[in-house]
């Protein structure tokens, strides 16, 4: 299986300008890599003119969250069908920062995870532990187990929070086993705290398809030698 590797922009950087630097720069040195996926997951009001950037660059693009609805009243959300037609392949589903800021619930992430699905965008799932995993999955046919993406993102581990430190290479592989068991077929990725320094052991000993990186994937030399990486080894 080809390695996945995602950026989670989060809410960077400050300006149009700099998202379209940083997306230039990827697109210049990481269009000849073969051995891994590499998919961008800027701010919602930078998706269109980044996905131009991004055009014939063999990188994918992807958004931050979705509404688990098609349409209608839903103020301040963005459909699947919007995130389309601008070309988002994935789509990042229950990350521990708006499970935290915006009180999302598992309900809500399985709604939001199957409404993915149905619109052909792979979710990225972000999971701490198998209750989350297990709550969203529910109503989820297995045949569509391949199409999902979980990342295994235990909070402590995340750069931003106060004294975050990437999570053992081996309890990551025990994770990825057990998830491995649930959601058979799915890839599944490590988040937390990953560098160019860390990965190629998470790739080893940690026993995962690929990354999703937060505060990493901001510098364009630091995730270009992380893409590398994960693509090479
Ligand atoms: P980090 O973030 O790589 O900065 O730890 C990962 C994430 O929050 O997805």
């Amino acid at each position: 299986m080809k390695r996945l590797v995602i950026a989670n922009w989060k809410m960077n950087p400050k300006n149009l300008k700099e998202a379209l630097l940083l997306a230039g720069s990827l697109k210049s040195e990481l269009k000849d890599i073969r051995g891994a996926e590499v998919v961008i997951c800027p701010p919602f009001p930078y998706l269109a003119a980044v996905a131009r950037q991004l055009r014939h660059s063999g990188l994918l693009l992807g958004a931050q969250d979705m509404s688990s609805e098609e349409k209608g009243a839903h103020t301040g959300q963005v459909s699947p069908a919007m995130l389309k037609a601008f070309g988002c392949a994935f789509v990042i589903l229950g990350h521990s920062e708006l499970r935290r800021e915006s009180g999302e619930t598992d309900f809500m992430v399985n709604r939001k995870l199957r409404g993915a699905l149905k619109n052909g965008i792979s979710p990225v799932l972000c999971v701490e532990n198998t209750i989350q995993l297990r709550k969203a999955l529910q109503g989820v046919p297995r045949g569509a187990y391949g199409r999902i993406v979980v990342a295994y993102e235990p909070l402590w581990a995340i750069s931003t929070n106060k004294g975050a430190k990437a999570a053992d290479p081996s309890r990551v592989a025990a994770m990825a086993r057990t998830f491995r068991m649930i959601v058979p077929g799915a890839a599944i990725l490590y988040g937390g705290s990953v560098s160019s320094k860390n990965a190629a052991v998470f790739l080893k000993k940690g026993k995962v398809e690929g990354f999703l990186v937060g505060q990493a994937s901001l510098k364009a030399e630091e995730f270009t030698n992380l893409v590398k990486i994960a693509a090479f080894r």
